[in-house]
């Protein structure tokens, strides 16, 4: 797919960047709001000389690889390509070794001192090219069929798309966040294969991806009766940004709509708040109520979207009396459960006599029924 625009979401200098992407979809292909772009991302050239160098490879070597026995985990390839071809396009370089593939470098390490030393490693926060890299003796000491064993096949990685098909059926936008930050070696930065692969892409450049439909229950139905609540930080933000979009057509179109509540969590108003311009139109337009969380500047009590959410209680609480479905995007190790005792802790306050196993049971309850769906993701 072709990429025709690309800019920061965030303002310059903004420790946590996040990038916008628009990305042509080729003839025949269409997608729904809160769909998936799975996007097979490149390895930095850097990262490809470091791993050739690492593996005691001339990067301009073509290899003509030919499966011996059935692999389902093998490297798909069905014509010759050089070592950097392999390397960029193939393979991960970023993940850190299995106790297998220690193994096998042990085994394979023709000096003594090394092959003790890899043989006594577990949980190390080195990355494979860092183990290469430190046991200069495996340089060369693995032949091709060896090293594609020990190789594992790029994986692809998924992003929700952040634009609705009422507004432009032909191009995906998304909002990509960049993992970096200091490496668990110790050694320089690590940047997220994935993420930091995005972050490259211009206008008129190629990625490899498909759409992938999202499961049924996190489509917001724009024309539905009952409210609806959407809780996100970050780029958890992308299939509501959509949902948004799909409202505001609807309306423009003279729809009578139920009220949409969102819950938006970022660092500072002016640093990370993600299509604010766009998103502000649309509650003037009257598609949404915005409710924003800025940690970097709280106001009281309020920091992040739970917080928030029991700030403003009375009105949640109405709107689940009114038949409310609540949708959770972004990050799953903390926003998540935050936002979920967040619920539970409504419950209790509006229910007498509750305690947490029955505002568990009620949690559990409205999940059951698809009233409450989360669509999260740990990284890190
Ligand atoms: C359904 C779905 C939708 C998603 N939508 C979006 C979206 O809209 N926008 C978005 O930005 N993301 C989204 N994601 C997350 C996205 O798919 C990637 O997981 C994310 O971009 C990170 O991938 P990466 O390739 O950059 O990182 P990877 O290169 O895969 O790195 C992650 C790995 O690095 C390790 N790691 C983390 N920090 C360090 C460190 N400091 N040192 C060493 N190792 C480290 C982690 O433990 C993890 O194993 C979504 C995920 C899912 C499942
Ligand atoms: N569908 C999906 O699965 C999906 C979609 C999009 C994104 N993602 C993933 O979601 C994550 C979001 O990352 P991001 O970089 O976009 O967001 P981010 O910028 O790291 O965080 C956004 C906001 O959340 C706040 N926050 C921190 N801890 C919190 C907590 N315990 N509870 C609630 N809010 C908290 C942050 O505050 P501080 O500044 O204080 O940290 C910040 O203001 C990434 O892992 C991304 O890959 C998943």
């Amino acid at each position: 797919m072709r990429v025709t625009e690309a800019h920061d979401l965030t303002a310059p200098g903004h420790p946590r960047r996040k990038r916008f992407l628009r990305v042509a979809l080729p003839d025949g292909v269409t997608y729904r709001t809160a769909d998936h772009l799975t996007v097979l991302p490149a390895n930095a050239p850097d990262l490809v000389t470091r791993a050739a160098a690492a593996l005691g490879a001339d990067p301009d070597t073509v290899l003509d690889i030919r499966p011996t026995r059935p692999r389902g985990d093998a490297i798909a390839v069905d014509r010759p390509l050089t070592v950097r071809e392999l390397l960029t396009h193939h393979v991960e370089l970023q993940e850190r070794p299995t106790a297998g593939q220690l193994a096998a470098l042990a085994a394979a390490d023709p000096c003594p001192p090394e092959r003790a030393a890899l043989a006594t490693l577990t949980d190390d926060p080195r990355t494979l090219v860092e183990i290469l890299e430190d046991h200069p003796a495996l340089r060369g000491a693995l032949d091709w069929p060896a090293l594609l064993d020990l190789l594992t096949p790029l994986r692809p990685r998924h992003y929700s798309i952040s634009s609705s098909p009422a507004v432009d059926p032909g191009h995906v936008d998304l909002m990509v966040s960049l993992l970096q930050a200091p490496a668990r070696s110790g050694r320089g930065v690590y940047r997220g294969t994935g993420s930091g692969h995005l972050m490259t892409l211009q206008p008129g450049d190629t990625v490899y991806a498909r759409v992938q439909p999202c499961p049924e229950a996190f489509r917001i139905d724009a024309t539905a009766s009952t409210p609806v609540v959407m809780v996100a930080a970050g780029t958890g933000l992308a299939p509501f940004r959509g949902a948004v979009a799909d409202r505001a057509a609807a309306l423009a179109a003279g729809a009578e709509l139920a009220p949409a509540v969102c819950y938006f969590g970022c660092d500072a108003p002016d640093a990370d708040f993600l299509h604010a311009e766009e998103l502000r139109a649309a509650e003037a337009a009257g598609a949404v109520l915005l409710r924003p969380a800025f940690s970097e500047t709280p106001e009281g009590e309020v920091r992040f979207v739970q917080h928030r959410i029991a700030a403003e209680a009375e009105e949640v609480w109405a709107l689940l009396g009114a038949g409310a479905r609540v949708h959770v995007c972004g990050d799953g190790s903390r926003m998540a459960p935050g936002v979920r005792e967040a619920f539970r802790t409504l419950f209790r306050k509006h229910t007498p006599d509750a305690d947490e196993t029955t505002a568990e049971r009620w949690l559990d309850g409205l999940i059951a029924d698809g009233r409450y769906t989360e669509d999260v993701y740990a990284a890190g």
